[in-house]
């Protein structure tokens, strides 16, 4: 008997549909280094349409994506990129952009809901008087959704505001928006229009659309182009990638209908963990499919809770020293959220008792490595 598991770690978990299944042993593919994968093109084309840009790109994962991006943007050694103090570029890419392409990273608070103030960000902007000292400005990130910050969305009148900024000093911007179609959803704006002020955007097929590998960059067909070297020199050119490409569209194409009902179930999960007493939770923080409560009992911790709710079949990762992440995907039901909720009280009750034993967490996370 396959044993029923809850994987709340991540959006990241889901397990291809049997659809997209079906669509990767049908795809019809070639060589796409050599640009011949007719899946591959069709699929790229697709989603420069969707997103409103003039071509895509699809590579192994979202970090390649905003990697390949930046060192578009950056290609001159000493660029500098203002992005947000918690955003993921900065925290979880293993500082690729400086490491292989000396990039300098300027970061600025992220406010809670994801932003970075606009005035903030002006400032930050490096004036030509100091070049023969300064790095130079040539890029501004934004996230979208914030996964740091609960999952917020940015609003598509910030995007513009910042995108004004851009243009007008002779930047660019990015949005790392691995899962923009999320905000897009959330915020009821086309994801067209969302990122109508960025030069690029990254997308994350393999978070809440399901898709099992990949991202997409898009952007001008001259951005593009030249992507594709910075790709192929990152190992990330692919050949019958077609495969991958067919089990994306089937995502895009078949989950993005599903991201509200996603969000709708990370609000009921909210408001479930909010009566529980050792715990406190924003209800208005959940704006899209993250869920972060705070543990106000110092009698438990995130690792001990996450490691008696796995020995339940509930899978989740401590994001702090004192709060936990709760991500819901399109594999998740509502029953799923009801037992998740039951096995966190009983979880609570038992930890209180001082009935449980604290083993290695199997989860994947460390108390260093949170919420990656
Ligand atoms: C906001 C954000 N950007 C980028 C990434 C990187 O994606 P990948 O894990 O595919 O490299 C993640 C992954 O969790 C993410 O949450």
């Amino acid at each position: 008997m396959v044993t029923k598991v809850v994987d709340l770690r991540s959006d990241t978990v889901t397990k291809p549909s049997d659809a997209m299944r079906a669509a990767m042993a049908a795809a019809d593919v070639d060589d796409d280094v050599l640009g011949a994968d007719p899946t591959a093109q069709r699929f790229e084309a697709e989603m420069a349409r969707i997103m409103g840009k003039e071509a895509a790109l699809f590579v192994p994962s979202g970090t390649m994506a905003n990697l390949v991006s930046v060192l578009v943007h950056c290609d001159t050694r000493g660029s500098e990129i203002i992005l947000g103090d918690t955003s993921h570029i900065h925290i979880y890419e293993n500082g690729g952009i400086s490491s292989l392409g000396g990039v300098h990273p300027k970061t600025l608070p992220n406010n809670p809901d994801g932003t970075m103030d606009i005035d903030k960000i002006v400032a930050a902007i490096r004036h030509q008087d100091g070049a023969l000292y300064y790095p130079t400005t040539r890029l501004i990130c934004l996230e979208n959704t914030h996964a740091n910050c609960g999952g917020k969305c940015l609003s598509v009148e910030y995007t513009d505001k910042v995108g004004e900024v851009a243009k007008s000093h002779g930047l660019k911007l990015h949005i790392d928006g691995a899962r923009i179609f999320n905000a897009s959803v959330a915020l009821g704006v086309p994801v067209h229009r969302l990122v109508r002020a960025a030069d690029s955007v990254s997308v994350c097929l393999s978070k809440g659309l399901g898709a099992p590998v990949g991202s997409v960059i898009v952007g001008s067909k001259a951005f593009i182009d030249k992507a594709k070297i910075v790709r192929k020199t990152l190992g990330g050119g692919m050949r019958q990638v077609g495969i991958l490409c067919a089990a994306a569209y089937v995502g895009v194409r078949d989950t993005v209908g599903k991201l509200a009902d996603d969000h709708r179930k990370a609000k009921v999960l909210a408001e479930g963990l909010k009566k529980i007493k050792q715990f406190t939770v924003d209800l208005t923080s959940v704006e899209t499919n993250m869920v972060f409560f705070d543990i106000t009992d110092p009698r438990i911790s995130p690792d001990k809770l996450c490691q008696v709710l796995e020995q339940r079949n509930v899978l989740a990762m401590p994001a702090s020293s004192k709060s936990v992440r709760l991500v819901i995907h399109y594999q998740i039901s509502d029953t799923d959220v009801q037992y998740a909720l039951t096995c966190i009280e009983k979880v609570v009750e038992e930890i209180l008792s001082g009935n449980v034993k604290l083993e290695h967490l199997t989860n994947g996370t460390t108390a260093n490595s949170y919420g990656h």
